[in-house]
């Protein structure tokens, strides 16, 4: 009897067993993009270092909601920001959230809540409010070069302006989805609708390395298996493929999507998103902002080695931020012997910063910004992808 029990109950533990193994995808989030994906959470269980990391970068935090009363860079004093004697728009604590409320002669005449913001704010934060299906940017962004409140890139300086409605190109490269519905209005032009529940803010996992389930409930189902199955290898891509995976959102503005560029994935081929860009808008004269890959493909570096990429520089997991010791020694792993004359070597620090001299921090041409009481647009600097000789201290 005893025996008949212990045998029971051992039939009844591996049958638990292997239904929990079984069922395993069944436990899985499901996720808006689709049956393929699982979403970052599923993702962070097993890759937990790497999940840490992603939730303080600039891929995971460039876009977020904002929740009542919790805006990074409200400071008691400095909230305000005037166009002339008679118009302002001052950053706003009330009880429904936080505004961006534009005032002309002391009166207040329009509000907007802060809903969402673009941008990790390494470099600016750019605000956006909901008006039912539809995305607006707000007349003030945060800059972090001067840690201050200017008018947004590209708004009139006249006037406060409340009316640029967010695409859903902006998020293609701000997000990792939002659903949307394109609606026909007069003739030929289009309109789209943005469904506010249906957006994944900041760039995921699965975003960068496409859908992710099936790999999810193999590993699950198959502990032991210590090689990744169901899931793209970034070392087996060829350059072309590892260049389109950043390239799809870090070619510039200019390209035109044929289709949404949030069904692409690791080894699809970026022709197949983009209409060739004959204008040349990105590829003859690219900006430093945005088309970090048009830069680099004109650089020497790129032209003459065979194997640049991206990769060669970065790796999106780990954070060197600033360390441009580090990056230098990317520098040297090709360039052992580089030759300098002696007035350069007498500059010093030729072995703990490449950088500054040979991709320089240079303006960009697209972007500009209104501070508060400045005659003349500030610049917006960024590091320049085209690695070259640049005129000496150029830094
Ligand atoms: C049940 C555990 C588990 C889950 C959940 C999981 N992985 Fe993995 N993953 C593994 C294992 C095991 C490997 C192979 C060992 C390694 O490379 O760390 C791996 C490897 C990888 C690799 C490396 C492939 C290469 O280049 O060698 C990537 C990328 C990856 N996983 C992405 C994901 C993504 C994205 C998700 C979420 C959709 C996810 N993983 C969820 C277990 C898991
Ligand atoms: C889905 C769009 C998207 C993809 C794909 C993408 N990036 Fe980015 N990347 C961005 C955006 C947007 C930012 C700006 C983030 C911010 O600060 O708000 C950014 C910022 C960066 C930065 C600067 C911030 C930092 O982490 O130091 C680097 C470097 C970078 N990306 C490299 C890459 C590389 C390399 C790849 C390919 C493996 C890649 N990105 C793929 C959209 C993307
Ligand atoms: C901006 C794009 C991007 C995002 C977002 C991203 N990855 Fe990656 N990941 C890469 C690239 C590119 C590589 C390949 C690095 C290489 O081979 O140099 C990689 C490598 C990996 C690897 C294997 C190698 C390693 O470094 O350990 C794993 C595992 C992985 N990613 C998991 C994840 C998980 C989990 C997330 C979400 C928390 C995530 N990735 C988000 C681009 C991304
Ligand atoms: C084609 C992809 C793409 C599109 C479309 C795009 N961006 Fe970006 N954006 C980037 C990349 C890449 C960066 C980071 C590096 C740079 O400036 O080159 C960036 C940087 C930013 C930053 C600064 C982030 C920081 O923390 O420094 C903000 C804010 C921003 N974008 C807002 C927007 C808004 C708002 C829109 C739509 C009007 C938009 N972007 C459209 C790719 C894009
Ligand atoms: C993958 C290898 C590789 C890496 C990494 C690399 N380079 Fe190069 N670089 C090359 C090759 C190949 C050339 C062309 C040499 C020639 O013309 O003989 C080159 C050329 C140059 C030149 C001459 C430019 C010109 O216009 O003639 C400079 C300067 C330079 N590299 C600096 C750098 C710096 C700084 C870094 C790091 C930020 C770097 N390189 C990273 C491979 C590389
Ligand atoms: C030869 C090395 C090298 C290569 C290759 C390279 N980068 Fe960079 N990248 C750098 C350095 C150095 C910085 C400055 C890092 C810092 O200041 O912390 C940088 C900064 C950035 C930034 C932040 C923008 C800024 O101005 O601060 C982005 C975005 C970026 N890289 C994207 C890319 C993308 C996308 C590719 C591939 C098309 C790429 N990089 C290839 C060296 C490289
Ligand atoms: C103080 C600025 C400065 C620094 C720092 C610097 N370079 Fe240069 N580099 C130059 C200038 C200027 C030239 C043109 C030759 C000359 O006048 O010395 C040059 C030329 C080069 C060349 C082309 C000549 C050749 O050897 O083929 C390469 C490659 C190069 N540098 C790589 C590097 C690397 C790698 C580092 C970091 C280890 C570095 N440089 C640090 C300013 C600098």
């Amino acid at each position: 009897m005893k025996r008949i029990l212990v045998i029971l109950g051992a039939m009844a533990a591996v049958i638990i067993i292997l239904s929990r193994c079984m069922n395993a995808g069944n436990d899985l989030p499901k996720d808006i993009r689709g049956e393929a994906y699982t979403g970052a959470a599923t993702c962070i269980k097993c890759h937990k270092e790497i999940g840490q990391s992603f939730t303080h970068n600039a891929h995971g935090l460039t876009s977020k909601p904002i929740a009542n009363q919790q805006l990074q860079v409200f400071k008691s004093d400095s909230n305000v920001f005037s166009y002339d004697a008679h118009q302002k728009v001052a950053i706003e604590k009330r009880a429904e959230g936080i505004f961006q409320v534009a005032y002309v002669d002391g009166k207040a005449v329009r509000a907007q809540k802060f809903d969402m913001v673009f941008g990790s704010g390494e470099k600016a934060y750019t605000y956006a409010y909901w008006k039912g299906k539809k995305l607006y940017e707000l007349p003030l962004s945060y800059f972090s070069a001067i840690r201050n409140w200017a008018i947004s890139p590209g708004f009139p300086k006249q006037a406060f302006y409340y009316d640029r409605p967010i695409g859903s190109r902006c998020l293609e490269c701000h997000a990792s989805y939002v659903e949307k519905k394109v609606t026909q209005t007069s003739g030929v032009s289009t309109d789209e609708e943005l469904e506010r529940g249906a957006l994944l803010y900041g760039i995921d996992c699965e975003r960068c390395h496409g859908p992710g389930r099936q790999h999810a409930v193999f590993h699950l189902e198959n502990p032991g298996e210590k090689t990744a199955k169901f899931i793209t290898i970034y070392k087996t891509l060829s350059r072309k493929q590892k260049m389109d995976a950043c390239g799809v959102c870090h070619s510039g503005n200019a390209l035109v999507a044929q289709k949404s560029v949030f069904g692409f994935q690791p080894g699809d081929n970026l022709d197949d998103y983009y209409a060739q860009d004959f204008a040349g808008f990105g590829g003859a004269d690219p900006d430093v902002h945005g088309n970090q890959t048009e830069m680099l493909k004109g650089s020497n570096c790129y032209r003459k080695s065979e194997t640049m990429t991206c990769q060669s520089c970065h790796n999106t997991h780990e954070n060197i931020k600033g360390n441009l010791k580090i990056y230098s020694q990317r520098c040297i792993s090709c360039h052992q012997h580089s030759q300098h004359s002696e007035a350069t070597l007498a500059k010093g620090a030729l072995s703990t910063n490449c950088i500054d001299c040979h991709m320089p921090k240079i303006a960009s041409k697209l972007i500009t910004f209104q501070q508060a009481g400045k005659a003349d647009l500030s610049a917006y600097l960024l590091r320049s992808h085209h690695i070259g000789i640049y005129p000496v201290n150029s830094k």
